[in-house]
């Protein structure tokens, strides 16, 4: 039996021990075959959660991260409420420090999930807070919410729970994807016959610390900036489009010349039926131009049935945080 997760914070993919994470994804399969198999008859609300409640802080833009934890909690039979632009609408507008928002939050809630796109300042408030909490995305660091649900989709699409030997490409951008560091992490840390590839732009290849800690866990095959020579034998491509809000201002050269390169690292159907039929396709979404809709009608394009999946992980991992059985 796992270790119990109740009270804790969140902040990484590492937080969660083998086990730990194993018994979040059994959960998650099963709000899954309750809440998202059947779209029109699934029940309200759980009476699980009754009387609690939890509260969303995101610094940064989001749709499905606040929309599907909103959800999640609701299903539990919890209240909800997001602040979204919370550097405007918190008293953080008034220079209330990160530390403060953490002290002060807590006696407010049972239940707290920040967005930042500023990586320690998550960290800041959930170290001040004294209630469970979990990073919902800290600027170019992770998504440990997103990682889990990716782990989830692909344990649903590829209908095996056994991921060595499974070949991933990650591709858009590494360099500044949370969502691609989570589940790369996540897929490393558990099964070392994982073997993965960064496809992108040299300049958007992760930090080389992050390919030295891949390395030593699993079967790390590098980076290459070829598209086709990337999707080529891989049996899931998870595609991320380029985060340009993280470098657009400090550094416009680069923005401009990525913007050159972009039409290079477009994943369309012709490219698909040419290289790899069989790949599985992944985004965390949302996607801009880097994937076409054209392939949205094939049976292996994943992402949105991946958008849903968010609601069942997100229930498990907030039942688990919030109580044992
Ligand atoms: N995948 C994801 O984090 O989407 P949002 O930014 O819309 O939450």
């Amino acid at each position: 039996m796992a270790a119990s997760l109740v009270g804790r914070k969140l902040l990484s993919v590492e937080d969660l021990d083998p086990d730990q994470t194993r018994e979040v994804l059994d959960l998650a399969h099963e709000y899954h075959m309750k809440f998202v198999v059947p779209q029109l008859t699934r029940p309200r609300r759980l009476d699980i959660l009754t009387g609690l409640d939890m509260i969303g802080l995101f610094y940064e833009p989001s749709s499905r991260t606040a929309l599907s934890f909103r959800r999640a909690a609701m299903n539990l039979g919890m209240d909800a409420a997001i602040v979204f632009e919370a550097a405007e609408q918190t008293s953080k507008a008034k220079g209330e420090s990160d530390a403060d928002t953490g002290r002060i939050v807590s006696p407010y809630t049972d239940f707290l999930v920040v967005r930042s796109p500023v990586v320690e300042a998550v960290r800041e408030i959930a170290l001040a807070s004294n209630i469970p909490f979990v990073n919902a995305g800290n600027g170019d660091d992770e998504h440990p919410t997103q990682g889990w649900l990716d782990q989830l989709t692909l344990e649903r699409e590829l209908k095996t729970r056994d991921f060595n030997g499974l070949k991933i490409a990650f591709l858009g951008d590494p360099r500044f994807a949370r969502s691609i560091h989570s589940l790369a992490k996540l897929l490393a840390l558990h099964y070392e016959g994982v073997e993965m590839t960064f496809v992108a732009p040299e300049k958007l290849w992760p930090q080389e610390e992050l390919c030295q800690w891949l390395s030593t866990r699993c079967r790390f095959k590098g980076c290459v900036a070829d598209l086709k020579a990337g999707l080529e034998g891989v049996d899931v491509a998870y595609i991320t489009r380029i985060q340009a809000e993280r470098f657009r201002d400090s550094q416009p050269d680069l923005f401009e010349q990525l913007q050159a390169e972009r039409p290079k690292f477009r994943v369309n159907n012709t490219l698909i039926e040419q290289v790899n039929p069989d790949v599985l396709l992944m985004h965390p979404l949302p996607r801009v131009d880097e994937l076409d809709p054209d392939v949205d009608t094939r049976k292996k394009a994943a992402y949105f049935r991946q958008a849903a999946n968010g609601v069942p992980l997100r229930m498990a991992l907030i039942h688990r945080l919030l109580q044992d059985d």
